[in-house]
């Protein structure tokens, strides 16, 4: 939630350059149902408008009459012709201000008092020949621009990355671009589980298995761990079979946090091959990250505990731990373990304040599995307590449901093991290239053999990550190669061949009829909306600010995905009822065409997917 929301009067000014069409609508009705009620603010509704869930009735609908006639009958003034909330509708539509019905007509009454309307061709057009001409999608309008943090990805050093660790980064990546793309400054997270009692472990373990590691002043050669779940699960082995293992891996969790030179350097070495498995991932998703991994906090966990102390909010638990209970929780964030140590609430504190405090983040967006979820509530409920929080900033956790395997049960490998997330992504690019190749001996393809590797991996990785992206993040899934694939489906694979086919009309216009589309754009050609479908399409891509707008709010990026696929079914019945090619109207059409190529590679960017241009 955003702490301590400012309050702000209700009444929008009209401005028909505004590329969100609520608050415009909102102003239109707003004006005229002040006149209605005298100047009375507080006789209006807060939300005046909303959109119409069924395109044949209208494109929006304004729900106020039923309120409004509600409230002046409370106050007792109310005007001798008014009757019914259909009463207070149609004084409303009279008291519109003629210059407005350029951007609504059709207004009628239906029901007991809901105005519906629809949006004039004119208005809808006049907005898409400004974003041709400036070639970007109009971006909502925020009141400022700020430092934000999302951490996202997190996964854990000598762990596999898993696919609870794929969701957390495609939905984290999702987050960032929206940000960024309205001008956030976003401190992209990695804060990677590299700290804690599971490396005396494996310091220890390394240290017998490659005896020669560290010696040398400079750290030596990186050890050739090539698979690190392998390692993790060896050394614990001996740690659960050997007494006398488990007690040296004690002392070196002493050791390492307090400083020991070849514990440390034993420890970095086997952060560096976790970190460039991890960074493998990363390219291949197109996914950028900082990291700032739980040791970065180590040195800031005492001063954080003395403030909490100092406050009065610790209290000691059996055993010694300190403890703070947040309001509403039954047990406690632990600061300090009864052995001294710190975990993993400690560390995410620290966290906390620095980046409330030393980064300044406006917003905070940490993206886990669900189940975290109420840790991170007590997290930000501890920072609220202690006074951490100044107005305007906000906290927010996004708990991503599990990913399941086709039988309903959690994803597994047959053998019963975590599916390793490089497997996951090589499947996918590998079942693409099958596709693709079928589609060159079938004749179909516009590509050639050495071009398949390159297609299959932007399908294919765009295939996965719209799979996650299209639903609410707080839903589970199962993972299904077939349905992400599918060339018919909501799909990247469907999407992208959608935008394919436009750019082959715009090409085909190029070659056959000697149009091309830039010099369409050079030479201030507009796109004329005359068509239902035409003026359909415009409408689904006059709603992108909407959308952005609303997925800054509630962090789902399944927003976007629902607006890219709506834009691809208005496009694809457009181009289905008006031919493009070889008609009076082609300039016009070909506009449109380019207008939703541009809309759909702005989605496909926010969402992380890559374009092709031919398949
Ligand atoms: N490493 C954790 C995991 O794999 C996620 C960390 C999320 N971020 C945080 N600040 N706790 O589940």
């Amino acid at each position: 939630q955003w702490h301590d929301a400012s309050n702000v009067s209700k009444i929008v000014p009209y401005n028909p350059d505004n590329p969100l069409l609520n608050p415009v609508l909102t102003a239109i009705f707003q004006q005229a149902a002040l006149k209605v009620v005298n100047g009375d603010e507080d006789l209006l509704p807060d939300a005046m408008v909303k959109n119409c869930s069924n395109a044949k009735h209208g494109d929006y609908q304004c729900q106020s009459a039923m309120p409004m006639f509600a409230a002046m009958k409370k106050s007792g003034n109310m005007p001798a012709t008014i009757k019914s909330p259909k009463d207070v509708a149609q004084a409303i539509i009279d008291h519109l201000d003629p210059t407005h019905l350029a951007v609504i007509e059709n207004i009628s009454i239906q029901g007991p008092g809901f105005i519906v309307c629809s949006i004039t061709k004119s208005y809808l057009q006049s907005h898409l020949i400004k974003w041709l001409a400036s070639g970007v999608l109009p971006k909502p309008p925020i009141p400022q621009t700020f430092e934000c943090v999302v951490d996202f990805s997190s996964p854990n050093i000598a762990k596999e990355m898993h696919v609870g660790h794929l969701r957390s980064t495609i939905i984290g990546e999702a987050v960032c671009r929206v940000l960024e793309f309205v001008g956030h400054h976003v401190h992209r997270t990695n804060h990677v589980g590299d700290w804690g009692t599971q490396f005396g472990m494996l310091i220890q373990y390394l240290k017998e298995e490659y005896p020669e590691v560290g010696q040398e002043a400079d750290g030596g050669e990186l050890p050739n761990i090539t698979d690190l779940t392998v390692f993790y699960k060896n050394a614990k082995q001996r740690f659960d079979e050997s007494a006398e293992f488990k007690k040296t891996a004690q002392t070196n969790v002493v050791a390492l946090q307090s400083g020991d030179k070849e514990c440390l350097k034993i420890w970095k070495m086997l952060c560096d091959v976790s970190r460039k498995e991890f960074q493998k991932v990363y390219n291949r998703l197109d996914v950028t990250l900082e990291e700032k991994g739980e040791s970065f906090y180590n040195d800031k966990i005492p001063a954080v505990i003395q403030e909490f102390d100092q406050a009065g909010l610790v209290k000691i638990e059996e055993g010694g731990a300190k403890c703070v209970f947040v309001t509403g929780h039954s047990i406690p964030l632990m600061l300090q373990k009864s052995d001294g140590g710190y975990g993993y609430d400690s560390t995410d504190m620290a966290a906390l304040k620095y980046r409330l405090q030393t980064l300044k983040a406006q917003r905070i967006i940490v993206i886990t599995d669900f189940s975290q979820g109420g840790h991170f509530e007590m997290c930000y409920g501890a920072a609220d307590e202690i006074g951490w929080l100044t107005s305007g900033q906000r906290l927010d956790h996004i708990g991503f449901g599990t990913v399941m395997g086709e039988d309903g049960k959690r994803f597994k490998t047959r053998s019963g093991d975590t599916v390793r997330l490089v497997d996951l992504l090589d499947e996918a690019v590998k079942r693409m290239e099958d596709s693709l190749r079928q589609r060159i001996t079938d004749g179909k393809a516009n590509i050639t053999e050495a071009e398949v590797h390159e297609v299959a991996e932007a399908i294919g990785y765009g295939a996965v990550k719209y799979f996650d992206l299209r639903r609410n993040p707080t839903t589970n899934y199962k993972f299904s190669y077939d349905q992400m694939l599918d060339t018919k489906g909501n799909t990247a694979v469907y999407l992208l061949y959608a935008r394919v086919r436009l750019e082959s009309i715009c090409a085909k216009a190029k070659a056959d009829h000697g149009v091309d589309v830039e010099e369409l754009l050079k030479a201030g050609e507009v796109p004329v909306l005359e068509h239902p479908s035409e003026r359909n399409l415009a409408k689904e891509l006059h709603l992108f600010a909407e959308v952005l707008e609303t997925t800054l709010d509630d962090l789902f990026p399944y927003h976007i995905c629902e607006y890219v696929y709506n834009v691809s079914i208005a496009a694809s019945d457009f181009v289905t009822q008006c031919k493009v090619l070889g008609v009076p109207e082609m300039k016009s059409r070909l506009l449109l065409c380019h207008a939703t190529m541009v809309a759909m590679r702005q989605c496909f960017d926010l969402l992380g997917i890559r374009h092709v241009k031919r398949i």
